[in-house]
């Protein structure tokens, strides 16, 4: 396990140090000045170091595309383990508490050269930060688990039980982590609304497939939505 104190992002660190790192090394920094979110967006962190920033090395996995799906199985029951308290999964991989958001999940993956494919697994969970930096911060769905529940646990601990859920997950049938998925996921059974060439649609989501992508139903078609393409957001407006 390699920690930092600062890093402009854990995945970076990872994708520029690659051909010096073993399949799953774990990098960790108490602070990121250029953590990167999804699509496209940044990830920011407080001044009092309360989240885990930390990415996970995977080198030539078998089933690349399904990672996001194990990962945010993995990462939930951690959580869970941990806290005694039930975690969800918004669709893609956004990892709820209490209707918050705890935790985001960035798999970024490349190829070098001819063949070697490899994974980042990038996990950020608010362990400790207070309330106000969410709402200083115009992050009004974000919460720690310490604004949560009122306890602060310890950042290593944490991210050890990620990676041996993540490890013991990845060996695990990916029948059972789809299913374990799509118990977790409350995107399913309610109408979501995203904007898709430029035009806001409005579908049910239905389920999700072996790929992790989401079913959704819409005037009798049904379609696929795959996570890059999307923000999914409820009906009501609401986050979850
Ligand atoms: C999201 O947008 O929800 C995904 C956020 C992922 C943040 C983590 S923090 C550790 C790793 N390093 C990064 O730069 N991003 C990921």
């Amino acid at each position: 396990m390699l920690v930092f104190d600062t890093l402009p992002s854990t995945n970076t660190y990872i994708k520029e140090n690659i051909g010096n790192l073993e399949d799953k090394s774990i990098v960790i920094a108490d602070k990121q000045i250029a953590g990167k979110g999804r699509l496209g967006n940044s990830w920011l962190c407080d001044d009092e170091n309360g989240m885990l920033a930390m990415s996970l090395l995977i080198k030539n996995p078998l089933q690349p595309h399904r990672l996001t799906v194990v990962a945010a199985v993995a990462v939930s029951r951690a959580i869970e383990k941990l806290t005694g308290q039930q975690a969800y999964i918004k669709w893609t991989n956004d990892i709820i508490c209490e209707n918050k958001k705890i935790c985001g999940i960035l798999c970024e993956s490349a190829i070098k050269g001819d063949s070697l494919f490899y994974v980042i697994c990038g996990i950020g969970i608010n362990i400790s930060q207070p309330q106000s930096f969410f709402d200083n911060n115009n992050l009004p769905n974000g919460a720690s688990l310490k604004s949560l529940y009122g306890k602060s646990y310890a950042k290593i601990q944490l991210a050890e039980l990620v990676v041996e859920n993540i490890i013991s997950a990845m060996n695990e049938s990916f029948e059972n982590i789809l299913a374990c998925y799509k118990e977790k996921c409350c995107t399913l059974g309610k109408y979501v609304k995203f904007i898709r060439n430029n035009k806001e649609v409005t579908a049910y989501a239905k389920d999700i497939n072996s790929d992790g992508m989401l079913i959704c139903e819409a005037d009798g078609n049904e379609f696929t939505v795959s996570a890059g393409e999307v923000r999914v957001r409820s009906v009501s407006g609401d986050y979850i």
